[in-house]
């Protein structure tokens, strides 16, 4: 054999936030007092009424398969959800409910993508795009978009990005890793430009509840022309604290979710009863204590970050990162340790200072680095004391 492991998933690129992460997880184990905040989860228990549905769904016995897509009662909530919140009318037969809305986005680009197919992506990217678009046999085209622009594609480069060979444009507002938020304007600029090109939309709007002073859009109910070619992907595990329980779902247009069922009636199957029930309730009872936590957390940490030395922040509108640039550092040392880029920052803050951050390259931004406010405000204030004496230190 000379390749015991395929060449699919041999050229998945090897994941910059790994190092940081072993580090954090083995400085964790020794006890050290390491502030984690490259985590990408609220740091809230799922609510009760929410986790005890999930209990009676165990207890009553609804602990066998559903439908594949779902079960009913579901898919009517999240149709209702998707009608009331986001003016985005679906039929519950235009819903798939997965694993997690990774596992939404990895069944559509397979459903959609064919080896040669290009698929635009904006960045700075939450991480895993990439490789599911290469996993699926097609080409990620990453755009740039500037920190001057609030990291959001513009129309002008959305035009040019196209190609014949464009499959699909992927959108992510509010924005892992950057917060950003796109607004009406924006999205009906970018709307127009896409009514233009037969191309799919997808837009991921997972952090959609997690806004601060700005109202989440979801393009095609602004631009309703876009609907037979827009996906929209969300799930449970950011505004109702479900990590754990792998909960997501896409709605679309009929050709795709048959599509898409098909694949995960093959490969997955239903997901989880237990927290479908759950996701049914939590639907019902969403209340949205945590946004006023977050908010007050990201300002307590944007205003520290601008007036730290050497250090630049935007002051994200939505989701529970900041992403700021830090490469005014690039080129300084720790003592004797070189610091030529935002890996061996993190690393060196880590270790220096036991603040778990994680390198922008990760999400095609190399000149910053992630912060997650998804801790207590205490680790906050303790985090920013550590931080700007490391970055007092570099010289
Ligand atoms: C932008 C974005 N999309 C999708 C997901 C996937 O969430 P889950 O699979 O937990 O539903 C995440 C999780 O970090 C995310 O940040």
């Amino acid at each position: 054999m000379e390749h015991r492991i395929s060449t699919r998933v041999r050229d998945i690129a090897p994941s910059a936030t790994v190092s940081v992460d072993t580090k954090t997880k083995a400085l964790l184990k020794e006890g050290r007092p390491v502030i984690n905040m490259s985590v990408g989860e609220p740091d809230f228990d799922t609510p009760v009424a929410t986790a005890y549905a999930g209990i009676r769904a165990i207890v009553e016995g609804n602990t066998r398969y559903t439908a594949t897509t779902g079960t009913l009662e579901l898919r009517q909530a999240i149709a209702r959800k998707l009608m009331t919140e986001n003016g985005l009318q679906y039929a519950p037969e235009q819903i798939v409910v997965s694993s997690g809305a990774k596992h939404s986005l990895f069944n559509i680009f397979l459903a959609i993508c064919d080896p040669g197919d290009e698929v635009i992506l904006p960045a700075p990217y939450w991480v895993s795009y990439p490789e599911q678009i290469r996993l699926a046999g097609a080409t990620p085209v990453v755009v740039d978009c500037s920190e001057a622009a609030g990291f959001k594609l513009t129309p002008q480069q959305l035009e040019q990005a196209i190609t014949p060979r464009t499959k699909a444009v992927l959108l992510n507002s509010p924005s892992n890793p950057t917060g950003a938020v796109y607004h009406r304007e924006e999205l009906v600029a970018l709307g127009h430009v896409l009514e233009r090109h037969d191309v799919f939309v997808v837009t991921d709007e997972i952090y959609e509840k997690l806004v601060y002073d700005v109202e989440h859009l979801s393009i095609a109910a602004l631009v309703p022309e876009l609907m037979p070619r827009t996906i929209v992907v969300n799930g449970f595990s950011k505004a109702f604290a479900m990590t754990g329980w792998r909960l997501g779902y896409m709605a679309g247009p009929t050709d795709v979710v048959k599509a898409v069922a098909s694949l995960q009636s093959h490969a997955t199957g239903n997901p989880s009863s237990i927290s479908q029930a759950a996701g049914v309730v939590a639907l019902a009872t969403y209340e949205d204590r945590m946004v006023r936590m977050f908010r007050q957390r990201r300002d307590v940490l944007v205003s520290a970050l601008q007036a730290m030395d050497g250090v630049t922040c935007a002051l994200p509108e939505g989701a529970f990162y900041v992403f700021p640039n830090v490469s005014a550092h690039f080129g300084k040392r720790l003592g004797e340790q070189a610091i030529p880029n935002a890996v061996a920052f993190c690393e060196a803050l880590l270790e220096d200072e036991l603040v778990a951050a994680v390198p922008g390259d990760a999400f095609g931004a190399p000149n910053h680095i992630r912060l997650s406010y998804a801790t207590s405000l205490e680790q906050i204030e303790t985090a920013i004391e550590r931080m700007s004496r490391f970055v007092r230190k570099l010289h």
